[in-house]
């Protein structure tokens, strides 16, 4: 078994927290409401629920909520107009990497939550339920994010070496390749893992950003603000703050994909049918002024990435870091405003009997 990396959202509830720094991920969680509902009344076929039965639903990359209770209600909310007469009881597993504030999630828990809660640590790139134990599965804002960065991208000696960079988005084709095989073998482990863990008619129900076809990666949102966190980290490898070395050796294990590449994975795994796969509407925000676009895009950014961050460079330059990074994004990024709606891909995918 290949072990992935862990880089947990910063939990509890301060300031730089997920929970306080996600509002974002929730719209696309709001905008594929509708999507899930239809994909279980149309898709969902795992017979019928008598009072011994129980409905297994996962939650992939939970984070610390309160985001993933709402999509575990909205998923709930769907199966009970489905199933009317026969309600199944429901056992929800919240996974995440093994240091993600479960803590926080476990307290945050919704007092009428209608469900089992268990925790389930553990990447998942890796089989980390039993075979054929969950009905529904599903994740969001989670799968772009890789089981680890590429090697070669770090080494000096290879040609994939990705110098002064942190995402692949503005490099040479060799990085480029480099993140796209990372992230084939990734989907391959993922929907691999599935395969055994859903039940024939199960679902699985992804939401995640997406590289519309055609658009070069370094215009996908995502990647242009991790690209200007790289750039403020050369700014401070430039004061003598950061060593260049250490840019150079840190890279960002997020890919973006093309629908095609989707496509494809489903297509080598064999094991599921297409349900639905559709472009969500943009998660539009509503701002008053740059000054609060550039305040919303530096507290997602910072809650997402402090805990890869801070391991490498350490917690000091955190504060300096984030600051240099708001005046680029101030500068180059935002006023550009139609660039910051990242966009999302809705896919609902049928286990095969
Ligand atoms: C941006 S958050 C999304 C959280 C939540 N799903 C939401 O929509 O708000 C991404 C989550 O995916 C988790 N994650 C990333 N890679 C993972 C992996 N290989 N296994 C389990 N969780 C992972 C991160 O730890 C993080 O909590």
């Amino acid at each position: 078994m290949e072990l992935s990396e862990a880089y947990p959202m910063t939990g509890g509830d301060g300031l730089h927290s997920y929970a306080k720094n996600s509002d974002f991920q929730r719209k696309a969680i709001d905008v594929a409401k509708q999507l899930i509902s239809k994909a279980i009344a149309q898709g969902l076929d795992v017979g019928d629920f008598n009072s011994t039965k129980s409905l297994g639903i996962a939650d992939l990359g939970c984070s610390v909520g309160p985001n993933t209770f709402t999509a575990v209600d909205n998923i709930i909310e769907a199966v009970k107009s489905k199933y009317e007469s026969q309600i199944p009881e429901f056992h929800v597993f919240f996974n995440d990497h093994v240091s993600n504030d479960f803590n926080l999630l476990f307290t945050s828990l919704p007092q009428d939550k209608q469900y089992y809660a268990a925790g389930v640590p553990g990447s998942f790139y890796d089989h980390v339920f039993p075979d054929a134990s969950l009905h529904i599965v599903h994740s969001s804002s989670s799968l772009h994010w890789l089981s680890g960065v590429p090697k070669e991208v770090t080494n000096n000696n290879s040609p994939a070496f990705n110098k002064g960079r942190i995402t692949y988005a503005n490099s040479g084709d060799e990085v480029i390749r480099a993140f796209k095989a990372q992230n084939r073998k990734d989907m391959d482990r993922f929907l691999h893992a599935r395969a055994l863990e859903v039940v024939p008619g199960g679902l699985v129900i992804l939401v995640f950003p997406y590289n519309p076809d055609g658009t070069h990666p370094s215009r996908i949102p995502i990647n242009m603000s991790f690209g200007l966190i790289g750039s403020a980290l050369m700014d401070l490898a430039g004061k003598g703050i950061v060593g260049e070395d250490k840019v150079d050796s840190f890279n960002m294990p997020v890919y973006v994909m093309h629908r095609h590449e989707v496509e494809a994975a489903v297509e080598r795994n064999g094991c599921f049918s297409v349900v639905s796969m559709e472009i969500l509407p943009k998660v539009r925000e509503n701002f008053s002024s740059n000054d609060s676009v550039v305040d919303e895009i530096v507290g997602r950014a910072r809650s997402a990435t402090e805990g890869i961050i801070k391991p490498h460079f350490g917690e000091d330059i955190l504060d300096e870091l984030f600051d240099v990074f708001r005046k680029k994004l101030a500068e180059d990024f935002v006023p550009s405003a139609k660039t910051v709606d990242q966009e999302h891909l809705f896919l609902a995918l049928k286990r095969k009997p």
